[in-house]
């Protein structure tokens, strides 16, 4: 089965988190995007949705979905996102579409987080995939080379701002023993907004499609 196959498969079993009448958090990136697009059709069953990015809010609006500001939410029974690596702690590796500041913030709103994986995310220890680092722009030099010291090996993204107006460092080579502990080293940092390591609050829900079907963890 091809990765967007699987994909839509977990995007359509996750329907069934979506309570009658709440709002729903939405993510960013393909999986999310397959999300949207089956969210469409019960659409009138939600009272309305918060986007983690402005793409997410375009692609929600563009199928008629309410799309509300946070400030003005009180309650959020779930949120629906995809991830970059997950383990089977459910700890995370997000932010290669960027959206990992507004996405770390809406999970933390929801009730219940379900991540939505296709199983080539699936690792056993977090850090091949590059760690994504939103940064102040002008803290940008200071946190690499706070970043280097820690061992990790920084790389600015290119050409590339997110939707809080600051950049990304890529951090490349990590093999993260201790999720939790380095999430919260990384952001102690002077600069750094925040880090798509998602294991201080983890997925509450895995949902992992593969050839056999969608597997919960
Ligand atoms: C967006 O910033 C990311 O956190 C995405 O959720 C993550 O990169 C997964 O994206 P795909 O579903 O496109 O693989």
């Amino acid at each position: 089965m091809s990765p967007d196959k699987k994909k839509k498969a977990v995007a359509e079993a996750c329907l069934e988190y979506v309570s009658q009448g709440g709002i729903v958090g939405v993510g960013t990136g393909s999986t999310a995007n397959f999300f949207i697009d089956a969210l469409a059709r019960i659409k009138g069953r939600i009272e309305g949705t918060v986007a983690s990015s402005e793409a997410t809010a375009k692609r929600l609006e563009s199928h008629g979905i309410h799309v509300l500001d946070l400030n003005a939410v009180d309650a959020m029974p779930v949120y629906v996102d995809g991830a970059d690596e997950a383990t089977r702690q459910r700890y995370l590796i997000k932010g290669g579409g960027g959206a990992l500041t507004r996405e770390k913030i809406v999970a933390a709103v929801a009730d219940k987080f379900v991540c939505i994986i296709d199983d080539s995310k699936m690792v056993d220890r977090l850090g091949a995939y590059p760690l994504p680092v939103e940064v102040i722009p002008l803290a940008r030099s200071y946190v690499a080379r706070r970043i280097r010291s820690l061992g990790g090996n920084p790389e600015w993204r290119k050409d590339f701002v997110t939707d809080n107006g600051n950049i990304i460092l890529d951090v490349k080579h990590l093999d993260i023993i201790n999720p939790p502990e380095f999430e919260s080293e990384l952001n102690q940092i002077t600069g750094v907004v925040t880090n798509g390591l998602f294991s201080r609050r983890p997925a509450d829900v895995l949902l992992v499609g593969s050839d056999g079907g969608v597997d919960r963890l």
